[in-house]
């Protein structure tokens, strides 16, 4: 009984905690400060004879065996949370009608309260056919979930995959923090070889190697979210619950850290290169334009969350109004490109520049490739 209740409480934190992340997030500036996603330093070649119709141009892509309309899968946000339930119908709502894919946010509240199933289940209901992946953390998987409870965190969603998050900056900064990432790839290949859906492995905000990469390939993962830095801070929201707490001691942890991790593009680079697995881009992925640069640098989708998050709480209209915009801001990418499919768009050429460049160069990746594409 005494378990049970201190059960409940845990429980009742988790959700709490996710209302405060939602709350920061829209509120405060969230995003990394010094720190670049690199996006900055990729550029394409502009195309004055495109040979192409801009409204001809087919964004579709196939991934994980399943038809995207365009290369967008929505990064995981909520669940759980009141607020949550509205978000997570806004954005399954849109990715339906637009033929995209979402992941949820963690799923550990509703596994340690079924109460709170419906906040995740709502996807599936609202979107039958778009392609949906669960979430669970790293740290859970570690210490106390079995496969039991991945399998139904898939079946709560219906999920077309599950998504394992990797976080071990905000766990080891935020004060109820679960630092627990001993035996954690030996997990990943546990689930990978029982679950009958594919495992993507995704970072938070920090970026994934090269080297964590080929591990994650050599246990059989389906595919790396890269996360990486330049977009939202998870060092930086847990300043702020820390700073609100009056917590100085967590409050200057945190801010050591809020520019910690390896930029987007240099994280796509480093896992594109490396592994021969599908590759989600995300991590400050702010518009269609980023979206291109991320493919044709050799993702095979792209994904964001803090740009949808205000949408989200207003409605799905809204949801939809601003990924259209990412969409058209692509498809402008790539008539300007003359690369009338995805598959043209990695074929095109583009040159990385400046401190992205000498950083990808110091760690032994070819740059002189992309850059001479197509001649
Ligand atoms: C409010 C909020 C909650 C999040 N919760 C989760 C989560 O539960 N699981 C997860 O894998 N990522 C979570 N993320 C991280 C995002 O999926 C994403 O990796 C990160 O925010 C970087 O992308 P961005 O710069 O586009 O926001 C969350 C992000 C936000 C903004």
């Amino acid at each position: 009984m005494g378990q049970e209740l201190g059960g409940k409480r845990e429980n009742r934190r988790v959700v709490e905690r996710k209302a405060d992340h939602i709350r920061i997030c829209i509120n405060k500036d969230v995003q990394a400060r010094r720190i670049t996603t690199g996006f900055e330093d990729v550029f394409f070649i502009h195309r004055a004879l495109p040979e192409l119709n801009l409204e001809d141009i087919d964004l579709s892509v196939e991934v994980f065996g399943h038809k995207f309309s365009a290369p967008i899968m929505i990064s995981s946000i909520t669940g759980g949370a009141q607020e949550a339930l509205k978000i997570n119908a806004s954005i399954a709502e849109a990715v339906e009608e637009l033929g995209l894919g979402m992941g949820v946010g963690s799923q550990r509240a509703a596994l340690e309260n079924p109460d709170l199933g419906r906040t995740y289940s709502i996807v599936r209901k609202k979107a039958p056919n778009a392609f949906l992946a669960a979430n669970i953390g790293a740290p859970q998987i570690t210490r106390s979930y079995t496969m039991r409870e991945l399998q139904k965190a898939v079946e709560m969603i219906e999920a077309d995959a599950l998504i394992i998050h990797l976080n071990p900056l905000q766990e080891a900064i935020q004060p109820e923090g679960e630092a627990y990432y001993m035996g954690v790839l030996e997990k990943i290949k546990e689930a990978a070889e029982s679950l009958d859906v594919p495992i993507i492995v995704k970072e938070t905000g920090a970026g994934i190697s090269a080297e964590d990469a080929r591990k994650l390939e050599s246990v059989g993962v389906a595919g790396i979210d890269v996360a990486g830095a330049g977009g939202t801070s998870w060092a930086a929201v847990e300043c702020y619950r820390a700073s609100e707490r009056g917590d100085y001691f967590a409050e200057h942890v945190g801010r050591e850290f809020w520019d910690w991790g390896i930029p987007t593009v240099v994280s796509i680079v480093e896992v594109t290169q490396s592994v021969n697995i599908s590759v989600i881009a995300s991590g400050g992925v702010r518009s269609g334009l980023d979206i291109a640069k991320a493919i044709s640098l050799g993702a095979d989708l792209s994904g964001f969350a803090l740009p949808i998050l205000e949408p989200a709480v207003k409605g799905s209209d809204k949801v939809k109004e601003k990924i259209k915009m990412f969409i058209q801001q692509l498809r402008t990418s790539m008539f300007l490109v003359g690369a009338g499919s995805t598959k043209r768009l990695r074929e095109t050429p583009l040159v990385v520049l400046g401190k992205t460049a000498e950083w990808l160069r110091l760690r032994g990746f070819d740059l002189e490739s992309y850059a001479r594409r197509g001649r």
